[in-house]
């Protein structure tokens, strides 16, 4: 894809990153890669675009530095990729010139155990306040042996794949690790490579310190100590910051927390503690919006929308409050029978994490409210829910286009980019209902409908609310949201953290 516009931040960016470039080199470490090989029937290896927040963000880094993305091998088709290539590097097909893929191949009972035992759903539902606490988790054999036969080598085997890969540099580099799936990874690299300089960012909520308390303590030590050996750690949220600082000061014993500079020392190292609120990468968001690709959607969609449409764009994920949308929306439609036959709600639901029987369960319990609602209130001619329940995100760009309401209501997220993507390509000044516990409700919240997690009822009168609102407000609200999300775009966000990194090189 070429792309017409820049963002402001770019030309600094750009001049900041090759400032920092010429000493070191940059690594990223992310669980999830940006792109994923499927085997086509002879068996080649064809990628396509990963899933979720963090592809949506980092594959925008190598438009403004020149790196090396460490992902792992999910898919037989990376794994193919990953043997052809060997230790060498492949050059990934987004946004080709600047970066080289590398993919490093676990065992597939310890990726298991640290993908579907450990780090989904343990880590995940600790940091979303996800269990029910009095009956749930039960933590057993089974987590002991995902932490010590699957989280632990699959840190170490990525930590490993970073210190080869920068071998015979004449500087350690600037590592960028990513997210839950690979908090040891700074405590690992810091004891093969002193003088790296290493960012951990969080792209997930950071929990109360009693809550981390459900994780064992040998578990939730290691992770502190880890964490404790990088130079920064970014967070989403200053809400978050502050939660970091008081679990830190909890968990990790003779840690000294300086609140006001918003840092910690920890056996004789400095961490410094940020918020960095992630963002997206504003022109190839509006290029593809305004793309063939997407207008060949466009043109399919349209005799499925009605005069008024509401959407939700999720990966099919339990702390996106799925199901309470829709009880909303049933609700909704039960007291306004004037609005049946007129509002359609579109659900684009991207497949994840299925290996894991609490996403099943989640994904039958979307499907039956949906069933419900299309047999109690459609008919043949008006359908009121369709769902895409694929992968497919230039469909969803496409539909992002034509709403007159987003749905966003997660029961808590770390920030959540379609609040940011939809109200960037809508043309019908659409209204955001934001939930309160996304990590976007601290920079967009005052122009959106702001709705609290579990309340049903308030959800219902917020669709309402937001469905009939006058076209004034409606287009204020939208240029409001629109602003805010160029000003503080994916390169600013970046910007911030290089610029952190390069205070310290
Ligand atoms: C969230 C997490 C990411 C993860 C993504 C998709 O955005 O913060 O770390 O990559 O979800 O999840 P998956 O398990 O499919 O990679």
């Amino acid at each position: 894809m070429t792309t017409v516009a820049e963002s402001p931040h770019a030309g600094r960016l750009r001049a900041l990153a090759s400032e920092m470039l010429a000493e070191r080199r940059l690594i990223i470490a992310s669980n999830r890669g940006p792109v994923e090989f499927a085997l086509d029937e002879d068996g080649t290896p064809a990628g396509t675009r990963g899933s979720g927040g963090l592809v949506t963000a980092l594959s925008a880094v190598a438009r403004y530095a020149e790196l090396t993305w460490i992902a792992s091998a999910m898919t037989d088709g990376d794994r193919v990729i990953a043997r052809r290539e060997g230790p060498s590097r492949f050059r990934g097909p987004i946004p080709e010139e600047q970066m080289y893929l590398l993919f490093v191949e676990h065992q597939k009972a310890a990726y298991n155990r640290y993908y579907n035992v450990f780090s989904n759903p343990l880590l995940w539902f600790i940091q979303h306040y996800m269990w029910n606490t009095p009956r749930t988790p039960n933590i057993n054999l089974a987590d002991y042996e995902a932490w010590d036969e699957g989280y632990v080598p699959v840190n170490r085997a990525f930590a490993d794949s970073i210190v080869r890969e920068v071998a015979g540099d004449p500087l350690a580099p600037y590592v960028m690790a990513q997210d839950y799936q690979l908090y040891l990874v700074p405590g690992f690299v810091r004891e093969s490579l002193p003088g790296a300089i290493i960012q951990h960012f969080v792209h997930i909520p950071w929990p109360d310190p009693r809550y981390w308390e459900l994780l064992p303590n040998h578990m939730r030590l290691a992770i502190f100590e880890s964490l404790a050996a990088a130079d920064f750690v970014g967070l989403q949220t200053s809400r978050d910051t502050r939660n970091f600082l008081h679990s830190c000061e909890a968990i990790l014993p003779g840690a000294d927390i300086d609140y006001r500079r918003s840092s910690v020392w920890y056996k004789g190292r400095l961490t410094n503690v940020r918020a960095y609120p992630i963002s997206i990468d504003v022109p190839t968001v509006e290029d593809l919006a305004r793309s063939q690709e997407v207008e060949f959607y466009e043109k399919r969609l349209a005799p499925l929308l009605g005069d008024l449409n509401i959407l939700r764009v999720d990966r099919m994920e339990p702390s996106k409050n799925i199901v309470r949308g829709f009880r909303a929306f049933e609700l909704l439609l039960r007291r306004h029978p004037e609005l049946r036959g007129r509002v359609n709600f579109l659900a684009f639901l991207v497949p994840s994490r299925q290996e894991i029987a609490l996403y099943q369960t989640y994904t039958d319990d979307v499907f039956e409210i949906v069933d419900g609602i299309n047999d109690q209130y459609g008919d043949e001619e008006w359908q009121p829910v369709r769902v895409f329940h694929e992968n497919n995100y230039t469909q969803a760009i496409a539909a992002m286009k034509h709403y007159d309401v987003l749905l966003v209501n997660p029961v808590i997220d770390g920030m959540n980019l379609v609040s940011k993507e939809g109200p960037l390509v809508n043309g019908r000044g659409g209204v955001l209902i934001l939930s309160e516990a996304a990590g976007s409700h601290e920079q967009l919240g005052q122009h959106a409908i702001s709705v609290a997690t579990a309340d049903v009822e308030g959800t219902e009168r917020a669709l309402f609310e937001a469905l009939t609102m006058g076209p004034d407000a409606r287009s204020t609200r939208a240029a409001a949201i629109g602003q805010q999300i160029r000003n503080y775009d994916i390169a600013a966000w970046l910007e911030s953290q290089f610029r952190d990194l390069r205070s310290l090189a």
